[in-house]
């Protein structure tokens, strides 16, 4: 997810704006600014490229999520559905909040699998998290039906698919809230931040309020603004959002230039019959930020994984072994080990975690090596690259 690959004039410019009026913070200093809100901008630019009515900016990504919840009213002993292969935000951010993470198996999308979702609804379920990891999307069709069916919230987690469709929708936009962040390394970055996006006013409004202590935003006097729920502050400065502004602008390139890249990695390695590669559901496009594929066992995709460090082949993830996208090394989470007490309630909550296993994950997640599809290669690089990918697989599959 290489936004910071391509670093250059666009973002010194917008980033000199904010450094020559001084005006670091998003909030008032309307004399001082020089005209210049990087962050209403950003907002702006995002809810046109999302297609969505409103959009609020934040700190992070994993602030963005639980914003999202929040925002929605999830909290204290509430159950929020989430996959087993994702960040380790998406647990983090269920937890401050002092809801449950009920963790469940994905399918062949590497995203929810729809049925595991309906098993884990209990009368405690307050919203399905689903997380469109590595550039693509879970099966959003039976997750919508299963959300509607049981009235619950669908809070999507776009933060690694930025740029990718399901129906011609925005994914992040499908849910009744998503979440964005831009991150040094996600396709678009801000250094740090990150964004909810929502249809409904609601929503948003206690979204705007919510990460910036409460504040309501009357009015031009901070100080005497009102507050009428309690908030913390998980605000993007503007000099963060000035990054983003240029790179939000750039987006576009940047897609073409995945698509382009991801294509002629896919075609070479279609041509080894071992090899195969996730579901995309039906109606959906990829954001191009990586291509991720299967090898027919365990060992072998273990072995692809070191022959390509070998070989030079870098930003090839093989998640089984991966201290922080799957379930199977979050010791720390099925140990509860938390520098302060987590309530009763929590720990009773997570107790399953204890017992759990996850099979249809392991398979899938055991067998799959997502590469990271970088902006800065030249065709020639792309291609030698797919080429040592080829020969090293090619050897894996015939020893
Ligand atoms: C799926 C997912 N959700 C949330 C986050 C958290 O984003 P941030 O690093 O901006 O907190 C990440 C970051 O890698 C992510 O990949």
């Amino acid at each position: 997810m290489p936004g910071f690959e391509l670093f250059g004039d666009l973002e010194r410019n917008e980033v000199n704006d904010v450094l020559q009026s001084g005006v670091l913070m998003r909030y008032g200093f309307d004399g001082m600014r020089n005209g210049h809100w990087k962050a209403k901008e950003l907002e702006a630019a995002l809810e046109n490229t999302l297609q969505s009515k409103h959009v609020q900016l934040v700190s992070s990504g994993t602030a963005a999520v639980s914003v999202a919840l929040a925002a929605a009213g999830v909290g204290a002993g509430d159950e929020v559905i989430m996959p087993t292969f994702t960040f380790v935000a998406s647990f983090e951010a269920i937890m401050m909040l002092g809801a449950i993470p009920v963790l469940v198996d994905i399918d062949d999308t590497l995203g929810l699998n729809p049925e595991a979702v309906e098993q884990a609804i209990t009368p405690e379920t307050k919203a399905v998290m689903v997380v469109q990891m590595c550039g693509s999307m879970a099966n959003m069709k039976a997750l919508q039906a299963l959300c509607t069916k049981h009235d619950l919230l669908l809070v999507e987690d776009a933060c690694q698919a930025i740029g990718g469709t399901f129906n011609g929708k925005p994914l992040g936009s499908i849910g009744d809230l998503g979440c964005f962040s831009f991150d040094f390394v996600k396709t678009i970055t801000s250094g740090e931040g990150g964004a909810v996006i929502t249809n409904n006013k609601d929503y948003y409004l206690n979204t705007d309020h919510y990460s910036d202590h409460g504040h309501d935003h009357i009015g031009n006097d901070r100080g005497a603004e009102s507050h009428p729920f309690l908030g913390y502050n998980f605000r993007i400065s503007e000099l963060h959002a000035a990054v983003g502004l240029a790179q939000v602008k750039r987006l576009p390139e940047f897609l073409e230039i995945q698509k382009r890249n991801y294509g002629i990695l896919r075609e070479a390695l279609s041509q080894i019959p071992e090899v195969t590669f996730r579901t995309v559901p039906e109606g959906g496009e990829e954001s191009y930020a990586f291509l991720n594929f299967f090898l027919p066992n365990l060992d072998m995709a273990r072995q692809a994984s070191e022959a390509f460090k070998t070989n030079g082949v870098d930003g090839c993830f093989h998640y089984f072994d991966n201290n922080w996208h799957y379930i199977r090394k979050w010791d720390h989470l099925k140990n509860l080990k938390s520098l302060y007490p987590i309530s009763q309630e929590v720990k009773k909550g997570l107790a399953y975690l204890q017992t759990k296993t996850f099979e249809k994950s392991d398979y899938y997640i055991a067998r799959n090596i997502s590469c990271l599809i970088k902006l800065s290669w030249t065709e020639a690089e792309v291609k030698a690259r797919a080429s040592k990918m080829v020969e090293a697989i090619k050897q894996i599959v015939k020893s």
